[in-house]
Order: structure tokens, then C-alpha cells, then sequence
């Protein structure tokens, strides 16, 4: 089976959503979010899940959802948690497409959704703003080096993010 999906990775609140609902109007394609995935397997928010059970318990399922990916979906634009970059079998899944921004940039991005609090609110990983830009440091070269494609996203309309993202694949 062909596989040709898009994988979208990236740090939390970078608009992995967004950019796949918006390639989804513009393609033949469907589109799934991992959280999504994990949440409704748990029947539970990702935030309780961090809460009841720890965040190794939450890597795991994201393993898991990973070779499930791998084995079961195909034509589908997979948008993914900031942290699912790792699952050692990305490639195999789909073409990687890293959408890429400055810390500032994302905050600024949360900050002016009208929905702001509740976009902190819901990530475990967001509370601690010191804690966040350390993790945003250790990530960012690993989602260079994963991703076949890099788009910067920053201050950029979401038709030439995905003109551009149509373009490069
Ligand atoms: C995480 C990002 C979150 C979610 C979980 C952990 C991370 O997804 O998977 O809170 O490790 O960066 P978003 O990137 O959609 O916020």
C-alpha cells in the first residue's frame, strides 16, 4: 500500500492544527490529530492523562499510536503533539513536514487566539514558561533533523503556509 500522508510535527501551540484543517480544504486528503487519537483511546484529556498517570504513561500511547499510523492510515494529513517527533518510525508513516517557529513567535500566536487561556491551559507542558522555552531549546534542531520539509510559519498567512507546503511535497 502506498502510504503518502503528511506528517506535521512542531512545538505546541506552532498551529499544527490549523495548517492541517486549511490542507484538508485545498486537498483529497483527510486529517487526524494524534492527541485526538490518544485522547479519545483514553477516554480522557491529555492533561489528565499527564495528571493521573504521568507523562512516560503518555509517551508510551504516543508509541503506540505511531505503529498504528504506520500499519492502518493512509491519504491522511496527520497532525501531531509537539513532543510525537521522536516515534523512531516517523518516516515510515508519511513525508515529515516541520512547521517552524520562534518561541516568541508561538506565544504571540496563543496569545491573540481568542481562546488564549485555554490553549495554555490544556498543555501540561506549557505552565512553566521558563520550563517551555528549555524544552522549545532542546527540540528545535531535533525537528530540523527528523523532517524532510521545513516551513517557517512565522507571521505568515495560513494560504501561503499551505501554498508553500503543496509546493515542496
Ligand atoms: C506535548 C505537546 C502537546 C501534547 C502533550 C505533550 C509535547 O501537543 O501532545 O501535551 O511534548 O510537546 P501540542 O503540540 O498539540 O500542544
Amino acid at each position: 500500500m502506498k502510504k503518502k500522508n503528511i506528517i506535521l510535527i512542531g512545538f505546541m501551540g506552532v498551529g499544527k492544527g490549523t495548517v492541517a484543517r486549511a490542507l484538508v480544504k485545498k486537498t483529497d486528503m483527510f486529517a487526524i490529530d494524534t492527541d485526538d487519537l490518544i485522547e479519545s483511546m483514553e477516554n480522557r484529556k491529555i492533561k489528565k492523562i499527564f495528571e493521573d498517570e504521568g507523562e512516560p504513561y503518555f509517551r508510551n500511547l504516543e508509541k503506540k499510536t505511531a505503529l498504528w499510523l504506520e500499519k492502518n492510515v493512509s491519504n491522511t494529513i496527520i497532525s501531531t503533539g509537539g513532543g510525537f517527533y521522536k516515534q523512531e518510525n516517523l518516516n515510515k508513516i508519511g513525508k515529515v513536514v516541520y512547521l517552524k517557529s520562534s518561541f516568541q513567535g508561538i506565544l504571540d500566536r496563543i496569545n491573540e487566539a481568542p481562546n488564549a487561556q485555554n490553549k495554555l491551559k490544556k498543555r501540561p507542558l506549557l505552565q512553566n514558561i521558563e520550563e517551555a522555552i528549555k524544552l522549545y531549546d532542546s527540540r528545535v534542531k531535533e525537528y530540523e533533523k527528523v523532517a524532510k520539509i521545513v516551513v517557517d510559519v512565522e507571521k505568515k498567512d495560513i494560504k501561503d503556509i499551505i501554498k508553500e507546503i503543496l509546493g515542496k511535497i
